[in-house]
């Protein structure tokens, strides 16, 4: 199969996307922007459609997918009830970068809940997503837009890496704007739970449900049973290990300097490290130190950049914060599979 990019152009969009969303009406699949990462889309409706996804991607069937809707009134026949609670967090963060779990309806296919009795919906807020969403007028079932296991793609061509030859179809609306994944909270029962940090943060969500609980699955222990299947798979990895280093930006260089040998490494840092290093190591930038904005927005580029590098390690600067901080974070711990080295005195 050839998969076609279009770059979309407010110009052409009616006709871009009437193409587009035929595609999906016929159960092809879809690459398309959201604000956090491209979505891999195919009619939410149609089980043949949908298991498309799981092939293309490599998906474990038993990790749910989350509906994406362009309009409100849609989610009505896809749950059994819109709570109170449901409906404060609807009102405040939709559209935009949060993904609600509610009591799925009969409407919903089991191959889209992986069997639970949840569904999980989003409307997002980018622009070409919510035109895209309502000009296919079906929720349209998207996990992230990469191969599973790797790097979330925020740019088509990170998308391209992955699918080519698997897929018709990527629209291209540029860089994405926040980089990580949607939030994603349970609110299907009267105890709340934030299931993946993204790019609503916890004290936003605390300032609403100041009750709300985490279970993020991070840490392994004997008997962890994950509420989201998606805790138990390795996530945003790329192809070398990576470690996480932790202590001030000092001994971080020191100890990268200290790290003699024949292989090629790769080190993850910020803006202001970019000359401090020998030229026989990869570095990359996340950023100016501290901007977490930008951090967040440039994290899955640079994973991927160390892949096309071929480097064999990569030691990166473990950050430490609130906010946007616990969901990059939250990437970068399973990114490096819990591998952290504390330089901390204590
Ligand atoms: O920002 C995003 O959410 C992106 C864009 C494309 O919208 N999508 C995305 O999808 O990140 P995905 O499939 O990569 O991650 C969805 C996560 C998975 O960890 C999955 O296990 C969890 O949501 N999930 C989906 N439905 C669920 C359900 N019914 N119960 C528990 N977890 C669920
Ligand atoms: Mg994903």
């Amino acid at each position: 199969m050839k998969t076609k990019i279009i770059k979309l152009k407010e110009e052409n969009l009616k006709d871009q996307l009437g193409l587009a969303s035929d595609l999906i009406k016929k159960g092809d699949l879809v690459a398309f922007p959201t604000e956090t990462v491209y979505g891999l889309g195919a009619n939410g409706l149609d089980e043949e459609a949908v298991k498309k996804i799981y092939k293309a991607k490599g998906r474990p069937s038993d990790n749910p997918l989350i509906l994406h809707i362009g309009d409100f009134h849609q989610v009505d026949r896809l749950v059994k009830e819109v709570t109170p609670l449901a409906r404060l967090v609807m009102e405040k963060f939709w559209p935009g970068p949060i993904t609600i779990l509610f009591r799925r309806s009969d409407l919903v296919p089991d191959i889209i809940t992986a069997g639970l009795d949840t569904v999980a919906i989003r409307m997002p807020e980018n622009y070409y997503a919510r035109e895209f969403l309502r000009a296919c007028q079906i929720p349209v079932a998207a996990p992230s837009a990469n191969t599973s296991g790797r790097p979330s793609p925020t740019k088509a061509s990170h998308v391209f890496e992955d699918m080519e030859g698997k897929i018709p179809l990527i629209l291209d609306g540029g860089r994405t704007g926040i980089g990580l994944e949607s939030t994603v909270i349970d609110l299907s029962s009267n105890d709340p739970i934030l299931l993946r940090p993204g790019g609503v943060t916890l004290e936003e969500i605390k300032a609403l449900i100041p009750g709300v609980k985490e279970s993020y699955g991070l840490v392994k222990e004997d008997g962890f049973k994950p509420r989201s299947p998606g805790q138990k798979y390795k996530h945003y990895a790329p192809k070398a290990p990576l470690i996480l280093i932790e202590g001030e930006r000092e001994d971080f260089i020191a100890y990268v300097k200290g790290l003699a040998g024949s292989e090629k490494i790769g080190v993850m840092t910020f803006d202001d490290n970019l000359k401090v290093f020998s030229k026989d190591l990869v570095v990359r930038s996340l950023g100016p130190r501290g901007d977490f904005d930008e951090m967040a927005r440039n994290l899955f580029d640079v994973l991927r950049e160390f892949d096309q590098a071929g480097v064999s390690k990569i030691y990166g600067e473990l950050v430490e914060g609130e906010g946007l901080v616990r969901s990059i974070l939250n990437r970068m711990l399973k990114a490096a599979d819990g591998n952290v080295i504390s330089l901390k005195e204590n």
